[in-house]
């Protein structure tokens, strides 16, 4: 890489910040009215205009859905003035639409942005997911094992017993016998409604108590967690869960011949990668947006997986 890619690739990294900041932003104007669509909407719109600022030619791989479903953001559209690096984007301008529309923590805006071709085009499906922080042994976990293996593993090597570990789970009917499975090891299940990048991203910051992250969420989200785990570390799996016909076809129309597989982290998200995530609501490793008179607050987090560097910035920008 040359002095100038290094330059452009430091500098973006603070511009992908910006971008997430914008649809923070506009995203928080919607914080609590009950409209899930009309607060993706403007993220979505904020985004858009952000990213069309930048130099870069970049192609939406992981989007608001396919050219037909999605105005905007669709997976294909390409953004940025052109004149830059290649670069694929995955995104989920408002990660957490019902979290925002009842006012409920944790619910972000989330981008990743990554050399052409280095991040799986995932289908608009479910994938099943297991992911824990740095500092495991590799293989620590599998996903295809049973839930009380996984947490007696994390258990043995984190050097405490099962009782000391905590697992964070979507709170859905389909997650029942993992719930279960977990509380007969007496480990904590800390459930949450929404929001499983958020989700996987508390498994890497010890302050959150979340040892493991496991179960069913979206696919896209797994590639956008995925790469906020290349840049801090962690270990992950997933699979897709294919339903139907028409996941079937999604799957096949974005490419995936082993519908499947089991990809690990850097089948996820293989090349470097840049992520970043504003807090919209208020949650536990992002403050929300603030608005006070005259000006408006935002709280990002910026990473790299080529450095390892992991930066949170509080930004005010008079309004
Ligand atoms: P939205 O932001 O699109 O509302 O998605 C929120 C979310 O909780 C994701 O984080 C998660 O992957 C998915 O929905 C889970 O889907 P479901 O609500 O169908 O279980």
């Amino acid at each position: 890489m040359s002095a100038d890619e290094r330059f452009l690739d430091r500098v973006l990294t603070m511009e992908v910040g910006r971008c997430t900041e914008a649809a923070a932003i506009e995203a928080s104007k919607m914080i609590g009215r009950g409209d899930k669509e009309g607060a993706d909407d403007a993220a979505v719109s904020a985004l858009r205009e952000a990213f069309n600022k930048l130099h870069i030619d970049g192609t939406v791989v992981i989007g608001e859905g396919e050219r037909d479903e999605a105005p905007m953001l669709y997976i294909g559209e390409k953004v940025g003035i052109g004149d830059g690096p290649k670069v694929d984007i995955a995104l989920d301008p408002l990660e957490g639409t019902t979290l925002t529309a009842k006012a409920m923590a944790n619910s972000l805006a989330v981008v990743a942005m990554a050399q052409g071709g280095t991040l799986l085009h995932a289908p608009d499906v479910y994938m099943d997911k297991i992911a824990c922080g740095p500092g495991y042994p590799e293989g620590v976990i599998d996903l295809d094992a049973p839930i009380e293996e996984n947490i007696a593993a994390l258990a043995k090597a984190k050097g405490a017993p099962t009782e000391d570990i905590t697992l964070c789970i979507l709170d859905r009917e389909r997650h029942q016998s993992l719930i279960e499975g977990a509380r007969r090891m007496g480990a904590r299940v800390f459930l949450i409604s929404d929001g499983d990048v958020a989700g996987v991203f508390h498994t890497t910051e010890a302050s959150t108590g979340i040892d493991l992250y496991v179960g069913q969420g979206g696919a896209p989200e797994g590639v956008l967690a995925a790469a906020a785990l290349r840049c801090v570390g962690g270990q992950m799996q997933g699979r897709l869960v294919i339903r139907n016909d028409d996941e079937r076809a999604r799957a096949e129309r974005i490419g995936i011949a082993d519908l499947n597989r089991k990809y690990a982290l850097r089948d996820l998200a293989s090349g470097d990668v840049i992520f970043a995530a504003t807090g919209v609501t208020n949650g536990t490793m992002l403050d929300g947006v603030k608005w006070e008179r005259g000006y408006v607050s935002t709280h990002t987090v910026v990473m790299r997986s080529k450095t390892g560097t992991v930066r949170y910035i509080r930004a005010r920008s008079q309004r």
